[in-house]
This record gives structure tokens, C-alpha cells and sequence, in this order.
């Protein structure tokens, strides 16, 4: 007993937990335990978490992952409202970074993933329609072109697509909708362009019924995002691009709850009247960097 060290003071624990850990044979695992342990004791000392304050902390992480299901993700909500989805897409993309490197990139910004994709959206035809059944709207053209880092266009490169319905809800929230409606893959032709068409997605507000909700209320936020269109846009050999496209002029696009809006990912939607009839276009362009190829688990299945 008497070489034993024994945690006397709340400072004295966190070392007694790095020793614990520090033969943990993964060094990224090692490094990132290490780190976080550190931030987690760092932050309890410097707040005085008590133990009522705990104890709910412990009951929200329980909450959003029993509230995780088929039809929406309360981890990732989580991660997406804290700022830390964005946070890792903005680190780990540096064409996003606001300095001389970035500006020499022309690589396409990232935003982060959201709770709503899905993986194996159907293969569509050049200029299929992705509103399926009987979706209403304004009827939306999208196109634009996928190239390689040094502007050369990208034929056969995979664009993914998914949005909300002009009343701001995804297929697998809507009972009215058809499965898959408003996704689809399209394959880039010969100069490297895709083409669909669509109806103009509305804003809608990231899901409030559940423990992230609560939280959002608790902090007086808004839980409505600007309208927008997710893309994922891939080909072997380069690194998946996960980004969503804003439609410029929205109100929210400077508080969007999930911190996902950059100046780039702001698109051109054109509205066009002929015969007393509307219909939109955007056309956006993306420029992918050299990597791996690799896909994220899909939040929902
Ligand atoms: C989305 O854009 O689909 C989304 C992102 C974060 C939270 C909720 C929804
Ligand atoms: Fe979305």
C-alpha cells in the first residue's frame, strides 16, 4: 500500500488516469484519450461541475443515443450543433481555410455530412427527375461541372445528391413522400458535367422533438437552417467531397444552427418567369483534391 499512489487533491486524479491509459498500444488512441481526458478535467475544475450537473449530463448523452434510430440521428444532431461537424469538415478540408494555401487550392469547400443521407440513392439518367411522384414546386434545374485539381474536367465522377421538399422535409420524415424521393446519383459525362432536375428545396428546421431540441430551447437558439442542397461528388482517386449548396438571399444564412454556410457554398439560383410560370436554375461547379476514396457510414440507413 505504502508505493501506492493515491489521488489526494481533484488536480491529483488526472495523472493517476494518463498513467492508466499510457500503455495503450494504438498511438493515435493513446494520443486522442490522453488529450481528451485532459479537456474533460481541465473543464470540470475550471466550472466545478457538480454532481446534479453530471448526473444530466450523463442522462443527455443516454437521451440522444436511445433517440437514435431509422429515421434521424441525435448523435450527429448533437455534433452538428455544438459546431463540431463543422469543425471537422473545415480541419480536415484546407480549401476552407482563409489563408494564402487555400486561395492556391481551388478545391471545392466541404460542409459537414447532416443526419439525413443515405447511401445507395438510385442511379439516375442525365437530366432525370429526382422529385418523384407527386412532389409540388417550383420546378429547379441544377448542373455544372466536376474537375480534377488542375481544372481538368472529371468524366464517370459519381455526384450524389439529396434535399428537402419545398416544405422543408426529407422522404424518410414525410409519410407523403415516396422512398428516395428527392435523392439520386448522377454520373459526370464525357466534359465532366451533370445535369438533373428538381424542385427548389425549402429551409427547414433541424429536428426539435427530441433531447437536442430541448437543448436548443434551453440556449434560445433558432433551429432553422437556410435552404439548401447536399452533394457528396466522388471518382476514384480523389477525395469525397461532402458540401451542401444555399440558396443565396435566404434569412438564415448567417445563423444557420449547425454552422454549415461558407461564402463559396452560397449558390446562383436564377428564377426565370415565362407564361406566368417559374421555374429555377443553379449552376454550380466542383472541384475535387487527390486522396483516397472513402465514404462515411450513412447516419440513417
Ligand atoms: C441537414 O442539412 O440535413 C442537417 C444538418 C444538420 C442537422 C440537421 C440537418
Ligand atoms: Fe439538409
Amino acid at each position: 500500500m505504502s508505493n501506492v499512489t493515491l489521488p489526494t487533491t481533484p488536480e491529483s486524479i488526472l495523472p493517476l488516469v494518463l498513467k492508466a491509459m499510457s500503455r495503450t498500444p494504438d498511438a493515435r488512441l493513446r494520443e486522442l484519450m490522453a488529450s481528451l481526458t485532459s479537456h474533460l478535467h481541465a473543464f470540470i475544475l475550471e466550472t466545478k461541475v457538480t454532481e446534479e450537473e453530471f448526473e444530466r449530463a450523463v442522462k443527455f448523452l443516454i437521451d440522444i443515443g436511445q433517440a437514435t434510430g431509422e429515421k434521424t440521428n441525435e448523435v450527429i444532431l448533437a455534433a452538428d450543433l455544438l459546431g463540431v461537424s463543422s469543425l471537422v469538415a473545415v480541419l480536415n478540408n484546407p480549401a476552407n481555410h482563409n489563408d494564402a494555401h487555400a486561395q492556391a487550392e481551388a478545391a471545392s469547400h466541404a460542409a459537414l455530412l447532416g443526419p439525413f443521407w443515405r447511401a445507395n440513392a438510385p442511379f439516375c439518367e442525365a437530366g432525370a427527375n429526382i422529385a418523384r411522384g407527386n412532389t409540388q414546386g417550383m420546378p429547379l434545374d441544377v448542373r455544372g461541372v466536376v474537375y480534377d485539381k488542375h481544372g481538368k474536367p472529371l468524366a464517370n465522377a459519381t455526384v450524389d445528391v439529396w434535399h428537402a421538399s419545398p416544405i422543408g422535409l426529407y422522404e424518410n420524415q414525410d409519410d407523403a413522400q415516396e422512398n428516395m424521393n428527392l435523392r439520386g446519383r448522377f454520373k459526370t459525362d464525357a466534359h465532366g458535367a451533370y445535369f438533373f432536375k428538381t424542385v427548389r428545396p425549402a429551409g427547414y428546421p433541424v429536428p426539435t422533438n427530441g433531447p437536442c431540441g430541448d437543448l436548443l430551447r434551453a440556449q434560445l437558439r433558432h433551429p432553422n437552417r437556410p435552404a439548401h442542397l447536399h452533394f457528396m461528388v466522388s471518382t476514384p482517386g480523389h477525395k469525397v467531397l461532402i458540401t451542401q449548396v444555399f440558396a443565396d438571399g435566404d434569412d438564415n444564412l448567417t445563423s444557420d444552427p449547425v454552422f454549415g454556410v461558407t461564402a463559396p457554398l452560397v449558390g446562383d439560383f436564377q428564377e426565370h418567369t415565362a407564361n406566368g410560370k417559374t421555374h429555377a436554375t443553379l449552376t454550380h461547379d466542383f472541384h475535387l483534391t487527390e486522396g483516397e476514396m472513402t465514404f462515411p457510414h450513412p447516419p440513417i440507413p
